[in-house]
This record gives structure tokens, sequence and C-alpha cells, in this order.
């Protein structure tokens, strides 16, 4: 059945060259999180550029407090779904917890989220210098890399919770060193979350890569939402710089599209989604 809806697909599909050519022109990306192929067909129909399959399953899927449950076996299973619903949507998949201990690891996974389930990109999360080595050598072999910094979920211990980064000056300094040394390692965009805006904007003008925001700002290149959030469904409380598109609308499809009207217009987010 979906194989069958791929070939009435119209929409060019999107690269790591249409991501870079969109920053180019100010046209904002609009990247959404999904776990399964039929809620993955719901974003190619709205016209979502990306698809992220976040570890963020962990918690909204599995119902686990956090991330770090989850396997390089669901990451594979759940990115596998996912690449059946979509054609011109590009998919990145993450690295979960540990499969980024180093390269010899994360490319252990990459292969197999990449060659075996369908991922165009793995996304890592952290600036640290293994992680670094693990961009180079994806970049080295082919794979294109997302980067994650600011508050990144697999650090949780260490951060202390799901809390704002970056907000003192020296913080501030040190996202936006990580940054430059993510792009400089070849990371092909980055996901910041968590931060406030200033430092999104900032982070976002200085990098030529796509810079793409979840709770960090309105100046970001793109923005990026987990699903469930933005559906009013999440097993457990929202972030606050999410916001339910579901109300008012009448369909999954229609908010999917709503979110991706707002981001494209610079609607969403608005000020009540993010920290100054
Ligand atoms: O796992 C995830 O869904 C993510 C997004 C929150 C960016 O990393």
């Amino acid at each position: 059945m979906f194989q069958k809806k791929k070939q009435n697909s119209k929409r060019k599909r999107v690269t790591v060259l249409t991501l870079r050519a969109m920053k180019a022109q100010k046209q904002p990306i609009v990247m959404l999180t999904a776990y399964d192929a039929s809620f993955a067909r719901q974003l190619e129909v709205a016209g979502i550029d990306v698809v992220l399959v976040g570890d963020s399953l962990g918690m909204v899927v599995q119902g686990h407090s956090n991330t770090l449950p989850v396997t390089l076996e669901h990451m594979v299973y759940h990115t596998a779904s996912v690449a059946r619903g979509v054609s011109a949507t590009m998919l990145v998949a993450d690295l979960p917890f540990m499969t980024d201990r180093d390269l010899s690891h994360a490319l252990e996974a990459a292969k197999r989220l990449v060659g075996e389930a369908g991922a165009a990109m793995v996304k890592v999360e952290g600036g640290a210098a293994h992680v670094l080595t693990i961009i180079e050598g994806l970049i080295a072999r082919g794979i294109p890399v997302c980067a994650h910094l600011g508050l990144t979920p697999q650090s949780i211990h260490k951060l202390g919770g799901f809390r704002l980064q970056g907000r003192e000056l020296e913080a501030a300094e040190r996202v936006l060193t990580e940054a430059r040394a993510v792009e400089d390692a070849g990371a092909d965009i980055l996901v910041i979350e968590g931060i406030p805006a200033s430092l999104g904007e900032r982070i976002s003008q200085a990098l030529a890569i796509p810079v793409i925001g979840i709770g960090a700002g309105p100046h970001c290149d793109g923005q990026v939402l987990v699903l469930h959030d933005m559906l009013g469904i999440t097993h457990g409380k929202a972030p606050g710089f999410s916001k339910n598109f579901l109300l008012g609308h009448d369909s999954v499809t229609a908010a999917i599209e709503a979110y991706a009207a707002d981001v494209r217009s610079g609607t969403f987010p608005g000020p009540e989604h993010y920290s100054r």
C-alpha cells in the first residue's frame, strides 16, 4: 500500500543540497518527528521537508521518562517503518544512546540505519572531541550528519534535567564554539534544542549549514517538533516550547499542515514558545 502511494508523490526528493539552498534563499525548513509508516505518510502528504525518527520514541512511544533506554534495534525498526511512509521527505534517524561511544560503533549503527532501514542522514548529540571524530568519520564515508547541541537529551543526567542551556554568557559561548566545531567537522545540518532565542539567532547567523531549532527561538533556519507534542497526545507533560496544532483542526493532516504553514510564515514559534 505504501509502495503504491510513493509512486503518486509529485514532490521532489529533499536532499542535503535542498536544505542548503533553502538556507541560502531564507526559506524556513520544516522538520517533524515520526515513528511509524502511517504518521510518516501524513508528513509526506502535508509537505514536511524532513522527518526525524528521534530517540524521543523512548518517551512518546515507549513511555519512558527519557531517551536512554532506546536501542539500535528499536531505531532500525522505527526508521524502516517510517521509510515505508515517505518518498520525497528527507529521512533522518538518531544514533541512540552509546552507539556514539566511538567511531566504530557509530559506523556500525549508521550502516544499519542508512543501509538497512533507509535513513538518508544520521543525527548525533553533543560537541565533544569523540563526537567530532564520529562526524568526520561518517562524512568521510559519504553519510550525511545532523549534529545536535544545547539541550542534548542523552546527557540528561549530566545536565540535571530537561532545562534551558546556554543561558549564562560562558555557557552560550561554549554552545557557539561547539556549533562552529561540528560545522568544521563536516556536519550537514545542526539541531539546537532548549537555548535562548538570542543564542539561536547567533548560531544560525554564524554557521553556513542550516540550523534547525526546537525551543531555540524564531530566528533559526528551520524548526522541529516532536509529533506527539504538536498533536497534544504526549504521554506526560509536553514541553513549553511546543504547541498543540490539533486544537482548531479536524484532522492530523490539517494539524501538520498548519504547523508547516506557521513555520514557513514565521508565525511559529511565537514569543510564548521561547526564552529570550
Ligand atoms: O529525539 C528527538 O525527537 C529529537 C528532537 C527533539 C530534535 O532529538
